[in-house]
């Protein structure tokens, strides 16, 4: 299979995709909003877009396995090709009238992504990148920034919304700003590993996310230079809930503090 083939055409279906999700954008007056059995939104929009890009990644390529957040297989087979898609990365922002969503298709190998792409329709921007071959935003290649401690570190980390993730999140995000960094939430997992890619974040760091939330983003991510890892600093496992994506520099500074807390949660529990 040649990926450097597939790209253009997965660019293509992200973009298709995104002006159907920004169709809805336009009248969310309208859209159908309904509550997941986790408590998160599922807008019109996720089930529209979802159904577009199985439909045309199945018509385009020749690899029909498809793991979608909103799709009916969540049997994920570890050998072989698959899709994994989160056709609305954001949601709550979506369903908000916030700009920060996107459409993250990516190709994965033997459970390792090697294709990704991540398109904001409303922000209009594409990221994408193959294994092996650098990292783009519309067309232009990206690198990480050149962060190299935690002073003045750019770090973006979301509120969460499990008691989990809130409580994890509000212990690191105390330790980064006692180390001088800043941090943001942008509620979109896929977007922050693109924007670790450009450099717009030195850092971003989440206790519990899917798949689907990142495999496209963590190509990205590493292609242009990012170190990434679970969150006790070991290589990262695609099915692990928790991340570390940053400049290499600052890489183990963060996972020493992720490790922390990950150690004082075993304990507490
Ligand atoms: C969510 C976003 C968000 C992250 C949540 C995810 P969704 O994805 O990526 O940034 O904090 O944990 O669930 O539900 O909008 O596709
Ligand atoms: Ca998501
Ligand atoms: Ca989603």
């Amino acid at each position: 299979m040649n990926i450097d083939l597939l790209l253009p055409i997965v660019e293509g279906i992200a973009v298709q995709a995104g002006i159907i999700a920004s169709s809805h954008f336009a009248s969310l007056q309208e859209e159908l909003v309904t509550i997941k059995t986790d408590g998160s939104p599922l807008s019109a929009a996720d089930l529209d877009v979802d159904a577009y890009i199985s439909e045309q990644l199945r018509k385009q390529t020749d690899v029909s396995r498809i793991l979608s957040e909103e799709g009916s297989e969540h049997q994920y087979l570890a050998n072989g090709f698959c899709w994994i898609v989160d056709p609305i990365d954001g949601t709550r922002n979506f369903v908000q009238g916030d700009s920060s969503f996107a459409i993250s298709i990516a190709l994965v190998h033997d459970g390792i992504p090697i294709l990704g792409v991540v398109h904001a329709p409303e922000l209009q921007e594409t990221y994408s990148a193959v294994l092996g071959g650098g990292a783009n935003r519309n067309g232009a290649q990206i690198q990480v920034s050149a962060c190299s401690d935690l002073t003045r570190a750019h770090i973006e980390l979301d509120y969460g919304s499990h008691p989990l993730t809130v409580r994890f999140h509000a212990h690191v995000k105390q330790a980064l700003l006692l180390a001088g960094s800043t941090t943001r939430n942008v509620g979109c997992a896929s977007l922050q590993l693109a924007h670790v890619g450009c450099g717009v974040a030195d850092a971003m760091i989440h206790r519990r996310l899917s798949a689907w939330d990142i495999a496209a983003g963590i190509v990205i991510a590493k292609e242009a230079g990012a170190r990434i890892g679970n969150l006790d600093g070991g290589s990262k496992d695609l099915f692990a809930p928790g991340i570390v994506a940053s400049t290499p520099e600052i890489f183990s500074l963060l996972t020493t503090i992720t490790a922390r807390e990950l150690d004082a949660e075993h304990t507490s529990t």
